[in-house]
């Protein structure tokens, strides 16, 4: 299935490593993300969740949940979380999905078969509170994700659904936004009360309004 941004994330119920869940009531009012990895008891995989684990604190400030998925089954989740914790010096603390018969894998389209035979790629969907795809990557299976720019975005994205702001290039925490088209140049004083600069009457930039 091919899941575009703006589609609803499909609902799904699945066992996980924290009990069975089902999927929107556990998102619940907040954003989510969730993301595949190939296979448990792997090197790239092993380093990506326990350091998801130890970013918990900055995705909690978010108000997001987190919630990792492969097509290994249950008992192996189990097993590998205790090496996740030993060799990354975390605490594992969020769910692993057991999707054994890749039922979330090919809802999602995270199988790619000419890349990685039937198992899931590294995909991340990031969910917002209205259960709506704001975002999807896919990396493979030799690339470790860099969890940094997942943050990013997620800040990125708040920004524009609290404030009308989007965000440019390499734009980094604390540096000016763009005010978004929709919105009129005669309209900024008013909603943006920390100034703008227009430097074309298309690009109107402004200080990250939540700081
Ligand atoms: C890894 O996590 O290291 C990995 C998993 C599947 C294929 C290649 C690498």
């Amino acid at each position: 299935m091919t899941i575009r941004l703006g589609d609803t994330a499909p609902d799904f119920t699945a066992e996980t490593t924290e009990g069975t869940i089902e999927f929107h009531q556990w998102l619940g009012d907040g954003w989510g993300i969730l993301f595949s990895h190939p296979k448990d008891y792997t090197p790239v995989c092993t380093t990506e969740l326990g350091r998801v684990a130890n970013l918990k604190g900055e995705f909690e400030k978010r108000n997001v949940k987190v919630i990792a998925v492969s097509v290994d089954p249950l008992e192996s989740h189990k097993g590998w979380i205790n090496d996740i914790n030993e060799t990354q010096s975390c605490t594992m603390n969020y769910p692993i999905i057991a999707d054994p018969d890749r039922n979330v894998a090919t809802m999602y389209g995270m199988i790619h078969p000419n890349a990685l035979d039937n198992l899931t790629v590294r995909s991340v969907f990031i969910i917002g509170p209205d259960k709506k795809v704001k975002l999807q990557l896919t990396y493979p299976a030799s690339t470790g994700r860099n969890f940094d720019e997942i943050l990013r975005v997620i800040d990125s994205l708040q920004l524009t659904a609290n404030y009308q702001v989007a965000t440019p290039a390499d734009w980094k925490h604390g540096e000016d936004c763009v005010v978004v088209p929709a919105i009129k140049t005669e309209d900024i004083p008013a909603k943006f009360p920390k100034g703008f600069k227009e430097v074309k009457p298309y690009l109107r930039m402004t200080p990250q309004p939540d700081l």
